[in-house]
């Protein structure tokens, strides 16, 4: 298959806590709508225990005082202070709306993966009442109080192309000036699972809850092909906003390029029909500027091909391509 590469933004502000929506658009995570950590702290203690030893919550305390900060802020001709500053909130911040102000009020927390919870909070974990046990839920029960969640706002796991697609926003880095004058890297070496199964690695409720289990070798396998279905959408939509031949486009067009060959090579390893689509909506993508329209639409394509695979895959059925994933000690 041949990728037609002829390039390869804009300073909107993308905030970065999305909820899938099926136009594409990136939902900002909606400051009228964030609870904050201190909301699931009480039955997540664990996941906010070991959140609060990652990056993405340093980022509050350390971000302000990094000289490097205050040089971009510099050259980007911004002012004021980092944490309230629009550029910067949208990615290393949780923004809420408190009275008629925006307070950043931590780093990256469990509402910008997971999308911004006043909607979900209450229902995503009721069994059916009070007095309810998870045990005795009926599966309609429970397929209705998921779905309910999604609905409303909530990017469950049980469909990873909703997180990695929130992953992906943020560390494509889809902003032309933030790249090519503020010289943050669009996109880095960001993998799925190299990057989910190291130190932000929460998964506890699948165990005695105070262990943290790592993902089996099924689900991994989906996770890895998901993150780079993830990876060609945001890439994608990422190189749709560029506006010269800079670092920031021809870096993002590259990045499209590079996913899609991988995942070339994994369909021919697999075989499916969803990512199968997926790639015949790429290879008519001209990745160049002043094509945004098109590009948007192939992203949307990819887009839907995506959430199928994540819902409707089955590991098991995967084991080909178990020599392409990252081992563990490539894990971050
Ligand atoms: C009252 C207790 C409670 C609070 C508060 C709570 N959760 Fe949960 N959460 C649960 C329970 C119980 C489950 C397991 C539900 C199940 O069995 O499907 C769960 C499941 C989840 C899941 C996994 C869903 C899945 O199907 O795999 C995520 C993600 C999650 N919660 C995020 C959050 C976030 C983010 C917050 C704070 C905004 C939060 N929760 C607040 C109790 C809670
Ligand atoms: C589109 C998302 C996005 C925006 C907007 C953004 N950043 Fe970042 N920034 C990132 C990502 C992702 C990383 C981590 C890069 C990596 O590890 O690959 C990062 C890393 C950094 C680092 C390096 C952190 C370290 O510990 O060395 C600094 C400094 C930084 N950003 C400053 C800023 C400043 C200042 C602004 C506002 C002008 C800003 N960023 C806006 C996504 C963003
Ligand atoms: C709201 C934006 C945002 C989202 C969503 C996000 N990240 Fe990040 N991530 C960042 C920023 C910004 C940094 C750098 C923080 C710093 O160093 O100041 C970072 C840093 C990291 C790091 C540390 C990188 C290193 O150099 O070791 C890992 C790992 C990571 N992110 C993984 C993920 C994964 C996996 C997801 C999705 C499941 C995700 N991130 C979602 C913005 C985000
Ligand atoms: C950087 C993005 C990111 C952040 C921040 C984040 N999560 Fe998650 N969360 C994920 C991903 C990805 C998974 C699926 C991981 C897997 O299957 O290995 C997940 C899974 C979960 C699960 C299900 C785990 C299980 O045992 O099955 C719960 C519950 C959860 N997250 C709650 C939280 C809470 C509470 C916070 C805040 C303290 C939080 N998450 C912060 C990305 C994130």
């Amino acid at each position: 298959m041949h990728f037609k590469l002829l390039l390869v933004v804009s300073l909107g502000v993308a905030w970065s806590c999305f909820a899938t929506t099926t136009t594409g658009q990136l939902n900002r995570c909606d400051p009228t709508k964030v609870v904050t950590v201190e909301a699931c702290a009480k039955c997540h203690g664990q996941a906010v225990m070991g959140w609060r030893q990652t990056p993405h919550f340093q980022t509050f305390e350390k971000l302000h005082r990094n000289p490097r900060a205050k040089e971009i802020v510099k050259k980007l001709g911004l002012k004021g202070s980092i944490k309230r500053n629009d550029v910067c909130i949208g990615c290393h911040y949780t923004v809420q709306k408190q009275g008629d102000r925006l307070r950043a009020v931590s780093g990256i927390s469990c509402e910008s993966c997971h999308g911004a919870a006043r909607d979900w909070v209450n229902g995503h974990s009721d069994y059916g009442g009070p007095t309810a046990t998870k045990a005795a839920e009926t599966e309609a029960h429970r397929a209705n109080r998921i779905a309910k969640a999604i609905e409303n706002g909530m990017n469950n796991p049980k469909n990873l192309y909703s997180i990695a697609r929130g992953c992906l926003t943020c560390h494509t880095v889809p902003n032309e000036k933030l790249v090519n004058i503020g010289g943050h890297q669009a996109g880095s070496d960001f993998e799925l699972v190299a990057w989910s199964q190291g130190t932000i690695r929460h998964n506890f409720l699948r165990t005695d809850g105070k262990s943290n289990a790592r993902s089996s070798q099924e689900r991994l396998r989906v996770m890895f092909v998901v993150g780079l279905m993830a990876d060609l959408e945001l890439s994608t939509r990422a190189t749709a906003k560029a506006t010269s031949k800079s670092t920031y486009g021809v870096t993002s067009a590259q990045r499209a390029a590079k996913v899609a060959t991988k995942l070339y090579e994994i369909q021919q390893k697999i075989k499916n029909s969803h990512l199968q689509n997926a790639l015949e909506a790429f290879a008519q993508a001209e990745l160049r500027v002043g094509n945004a329209k098109q590009l948007n639409q192939i992203a949307n394509e990819i887009m839907k091909w995506g959430n199928q695979f994540a819902t409707q895959t089955n590991g098991a059925k995967l084991g080909a391509i178990d020599g392409l994933l990252p081992t563990p000690d490539k894990y971050r």
